[in-house]
Order: C-alpha cells, then sequence, then structure tokens
C-alpha cells in the first residue's frame, strides 16, 4: 500500500501537538520540547546507528507519552491506552498495518517502570531515548520534581538521583556513550546537595 509518510508525521505531530498544549495535560506544555523532541531525535540518532526503522521510532516517539497528556488518569497505564490509542490515530491516517503494530509494540514496552522484554531493536532504541532524555534538560527534570511533585530540596534530589540511576540502567550501551557527559555534569549538581 502506499502511503505519504511526512504527511502522516506532520498530522501526528499536529495531534501530539494539540494534546500537549491542552489543560487535560497536567504534566505542562514543557513536554513537547524537553521531553517528546529529545526522544525523537535521540530515536532517530540510535535508528541511524542500529540500522533500524526510522519511521517507526520517529512515530513512536512522538506517541509514547500520548495517553498521559490526553488524560493524566491514564498516567499508570499509558503505556497500554497509548499503544491503543495509536493503533486509532495511525489507521486512520493509512499507515501500513505492520508499522502500526510495530510501533504500538514500542509504545506498550516503553516503561522502564514495568519490566517487560523488549523484543525488536526498535521497541529497544524507544525505551532508551526515553530514558536519555532525562539526562538532556537538567532544568525540566527540576520542575518535575519540585514543582510537579513538590518535594523540598534534599528529597528531591534524592528522588532524581534515584530516577536517574534508573533511567541510565534502561538505556542501551549505543544510548549511553551519546550522554555520558551529561550524565556526569547532571550527577554532579545533584551531589553538591547529596555529599
Ligand atoms: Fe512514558
Ligand atoms: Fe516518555
Amino acid at each position: 500500500m502506499e502511503y505519504n509518510y511526512q504527511k502522516i508525521l506532520k498530522q501526528v505531530k499536529k495531534i501530539v501537538l494539540t494534546a500537549n498544549n491542552s489543560r487535560a495535560n497536567k504534566y505542562g506544555p514543557t513536554v513537547w520540547t524537553y521531553h517528546l523532541e529529545f526522544v525523537a531525535s535521540y530515536s532517530l540518532k540510535l535508528a541511524k546507528k542500529l540500522k533500524a526503522d526510522k519511521e517507526i521510532v520517529e512515530l513512536a516517539a512522538y506517541l509514547h507519552d500520548y495517553a498521559s497528556l490526553i488524560n493524566f488518569k491514564n498516567a499508570k497505564n499509558h503505556h497500554v491506552v497509548g499503544a491503543e490509542e495509536a493503533k486509532k490515530i495511525l489507521t486512520k491516517l493509512g499507515l501500513p498495518e505492520e508499522k502500526i503494530t510495530a510501533v504500538a509494540y514500542c509504545i506498550l514496552n516503553h516503561r522502564g517502570s514495568v519490566s517487560l522484554i523488549k523484543k525488536t531493536k526498535e521497541e529497544k532504541i524507544i525505551a532508551s531515548a526515553d530514558a536519555m532524555s532525562h539526562f538532556s534538560c537538567a532544568p525540566d527534570m527540576f520542575l518535575l520534581a519540585y514543582k510537579i511533585h513538590k518535594f523540598e530540596t534534599y528529597e528531591g534530589a534524592v528522588w532524581l538521583k534515584n530516577k536517574l540511576k534508573r533511567s541510565w540502567n534502561k538505556i542501551i550501551p549505543e544510548g549511553q556513550k551519546m550522554i555520558k557527559n551529561k550524565k556526569n555534569l547532571f550527577y554532579k549538581v545533584l551531589d553538591q546537595v547529596l555529599k
């Protein structure tokens, strides 16, 4: 089946951006700039390195947290709801079925906190890129700790360091290599409080 990838990507970005900017998004509109754009860019870099399918990872990157954006109540289960939502969206936009299934699996298996066996390269890439984005914008992680979760200085630093350590362990070696310097810098800042 013929399909226009750029057209589909444009529509997906529009749908996610609308959800990002809506009042239902309790994480705030910075999710797009400081999370989704980073996940997309790391996914594409890893796809190039590992010779994975760029279309699958790019669409999954933009859609992977979609369910949390449209309804905060989905947060706990956003990988499951998100996979279903992505199937509906991509079917409507005319993406071939095998690609839709692959995107849905990337979303279903992207969560580090839920340990699922990742089978495909694309699934591993999305889970890695998702974790990598936590090291790319320290100020936004502080917003998460101190504004959204309302931690005090020390508790927030402990929480963040533990979160980052878990994230680091989810990243494939190729990804760890890409962001090693960012990780060291972030840990140094947190250690100002922790040591
Ligand atoms: Fe997520
Ligand atoms: Fe995410």
